[in-house]
């Protein structure tokens, strides 16, 4: 097969995690026999210092002509200034807006190699296995903002809408994959205080009433699920929620299995290329430093070659090449737990070894 694929590397550990995962998609490619085409393309504070603009017209451009895109992260101290006109952020929710990118998927997956590296318990954690979905496109994040006043009454606000639609089309998503995993969904969201809460929870309740009667449904506060995602994850199978809320929810999740490095996402729409990335963000602190743990992003890879170019065999290869180097005791920095370590480049290269076709 032959793909085009856009990587958007970013800031901070964003170029290194992402060269990890161009090479491992290169070995892809030689083992089964597939030609990828890779074009680089800017966004964020680099794009910011070099155009002026965190999503140049030629990054959207080239990621509406791609099969999929692959990017590392946006953001850093450098451009972090309350009053200056654009961020790097902005490019990101920009061009998941462009692409219509409304379902973020984020699977929490653990590997038995690392269940004991966990700042939680093995007894609590083994066998946990959550698909997030969480809604990219709508929300608090993209509701009206501004100031007014000065002084002490100087006030900001940014507002939180959801439509009938965009719960929907979120909702019967997570309730498809529900069907292909254990059949259960949960709908997350703050019914008790949000108005927008109130319309999500009666269109989901309606949604899966009408559509879904087969699948187990519950529904479950936001500030309650904090506490049951660590006492008992493994009652979750696929959870459904909005915007803020899956982002702190799955920043949260990510210490199941260990480390936000470990953890991939995809950000599908109805059509078009889909977005793959890491859920962490751009790590500033450790940036440079070969501390880096790709291992988000080369998953990232493997849900790219699954859900946008069904290629089914080699993302479970890449799957298994990195439980394989996980089994054989090789750790960065974040998943050592004070045991010995490896860099950013090396567990690139010790998951390139170890795929197999
Ligand atoms: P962060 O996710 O970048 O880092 C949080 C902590 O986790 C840090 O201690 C970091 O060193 C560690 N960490 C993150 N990824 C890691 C990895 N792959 N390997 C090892 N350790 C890792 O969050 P932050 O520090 O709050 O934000 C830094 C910048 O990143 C901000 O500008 C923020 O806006 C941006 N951000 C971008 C994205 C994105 O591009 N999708 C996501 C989140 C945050
Ligand atoms: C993420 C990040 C982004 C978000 C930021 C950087 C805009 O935290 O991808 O999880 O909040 O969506
Ligand atoms: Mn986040």
């Amino acid at each position: 097969m032959k793909a085009n694929l856009v990587l958007l590397p970013g800031d901070g550990i964003g170029p290194e995690i992402v060269s990890e995962a161009q090479r491992v998609l290169e070995k892809v490619a030689e083992l089964f026999g597939h030609e990828f085409s890779f074009s680089s393309q800017l966004i964020g504070g680099i794009s910011i210092d070099k155009t002026g603009d965190p999503l140049p017209q030629e990054t959207i451009d080239a990621c509406k002509a791609s099969d999929a895109i692959l990017l590392g992260a946006v953001g850093g101290p450098k451009w972090d200034d309350p009053s200056a006109k654009t961020r790097p952020e902005a490019g990101l929710l920009k061009i998941r807006k462009e692409l219509g990118l409304f379902a973020n998927l984020r699977p929490i997956r653990l590997f038995d190699q690392l269940v004991d590296s966990s700042p939680l318990k093995r007894d609590i954690i083994e066998g946990t296995d959550i698909l997030f979905f969480r809604e990219l496109t709508g929300g608090i994040y993209f509701g009206e903002s501004g100031r007014s006043g000065s002084g002490q009454d100087e006030t900001a606000f940014q507002s939180m809408a959801y439509s009938v639609r965009e719960v929907e089309r979120i909702v019967r998503m997570a309730a498809k994959a529900a069907q292909q995993r254990d059949n259960r969904l949960t709908s997350v969201d703050k019914a008790n205080v949000l108005e927008p809460s109130r319309l999500w929870r009666q269109t989901a309740a309606r949604v899966m009433a009408e559509e879904f009667p087969d699948v187990q449904y519950d529904v479950v506060l936001v500030d309650a699920m904090a506490m049951h995602l660590i006492n008992r994850p493994r009652d979750f199978d696929v959870v459904v929620t909005g915007n803020l809320f899956g982002d702190i929810l799955t920043d949260e999740a990510s210490m199941l299995p260990g480390s936000l490095g470990m953890l991939p996402s995809a950000s599908l729409g109805s059509d078009g290329p889909g977005l793959y990335e890491p859920i962490h963000g751009s790590a500033p602190d450790i940036a440079g430093q070969e501390l880096a743990n790709p291992l988000a992003t080369i998953l990232a890879a493997a849900m790219l070659l699954r859900h946008s170019l069904s290629l089914l065999d080699e993302a479970t290869a890449i799957e298994n090449a990195v439980a394989a180097v996980l089994a054989d005791g090789l750790r960065t920095k974040d998943i050592a737990r004070g045991g010995k370590h490896i860099g950013t480049k090396e567990m690139g290269a010790a998951v390139v070894e170890r795929l197999q076709k």
